[in-house]
């Protein structure tokens, strides 16, 4: 049996990922040809830290970052560095929050100036994947049916979905069970009962799905140098339709005027 949350521990994880969401959208805002990952990190960290939290993944198992900002044929984890991002990149950036012993966590990849037609695709076909997720995340529906969703709408748009991380259960750990893979069966899987708490986070090959980690011990790459997109979002498991915890309707608004 999975644990689940009081409503007045997901009023906590809703603050967290209300957080989250708003620090991604300040993210949005100063992503530009010639901006450093880096000084992405450090909006994020000064950010979260005015909102009276902690950076989530600071410290995580070592790491040393406020946020992953993964470049291109990087799918997850890179490290913020001296790295200055060029028109034409890609950059998904993972947020984490701590807040009154709960976690946040969301990620969104965002187009740096002018992409290519067939790299917009896979943006908007690996969000629609975490749409397609989010739906199936229903009281009494299944963790493969969510699996299922979220590769059958990779795979019939031409994309591989990356096997070895996945998405998992948030509370007042950043991973608890269960995990979420992106692949897998109809009805298989541990049973979706309301009130659990879970991120859902398609990561989304253009080419083959084979990943490598570097030697840096973190940044996952894509074994064929292809793109690579990758979005998040927490949501809580309810009857009929999914409670979304994260949002990015303030990343769209931001987007929508620049
Ligand atoms: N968002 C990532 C995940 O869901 C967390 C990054 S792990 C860290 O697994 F170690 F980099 F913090
Ligand atoms: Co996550």
């Amino acid at each position: 049996m999975l644990y689940t949350k009081t409503e007045e521990e997901i009023e906590l994880l809703r603050l967290n990922n209300d957080l989250v969401s708003r620090t991604l959208a300040e993210v949005a805002k100063i992503i530009r040809p010639g901006v450093t990952t880096k000084e992405l990190d450090r909006r994020a960290e000064e950010f979260i830290r005015d909102n009276g939290a902690k950076p989530g993944f600071l410290g995580y198992n070592g790491y040393p970052a406020t946020l992953c900002t993964s470049v291109n044929d990087s799918v997850v984890h890179g490290i913020p560095s001296s790295y200055a991002l060029r028109d034409g990149d890609i950059v998904s950036v993972d947020c984490g929050t701590y807040l009154h012993g709960f976690y946040g966590d969301s990620a969104f990849t965002f187009a740096v100036g002018n992409i290519k037609p067939e790299v917009q695709r896979l943006l908007n076909v690996t969000r629609e994947c975490l749409v397609k997720g989010v739906e199936a995340a229903v009281d009494g529906f299944r963790v493969g049916d969510i699996s299922y969703a979220v590769q059958t709408h990779a795979e019939i748009n031409g994309y591989s979905v990356v096997r070895e991380l996945v998405g998992h259960g948030l509370g007042r750990n950043m991973h608890e069970k269960p995990e979420v893979p992106n692949y897998g069966a109809r009805g298989r899987g541990s049973k979706l009962v309301e009130g659990l708490v879970i991120c859902i986070e398609p990561m989304i090959n253009m080419g083959k799905k084979g990943v490598y980690q570097e030697k840096d011990g973190w940044t996952i790459r894509t074994q064929d140098g292809m793109p690579s997109a990758h979005f998040e979002l927490a949501v809580v498991v309810r009857k009929g339709k999914a409670e979304t915890l994260s949002t990015f309707s303030y990343i769209d608004e931001v987007l929508r005027l620049s």
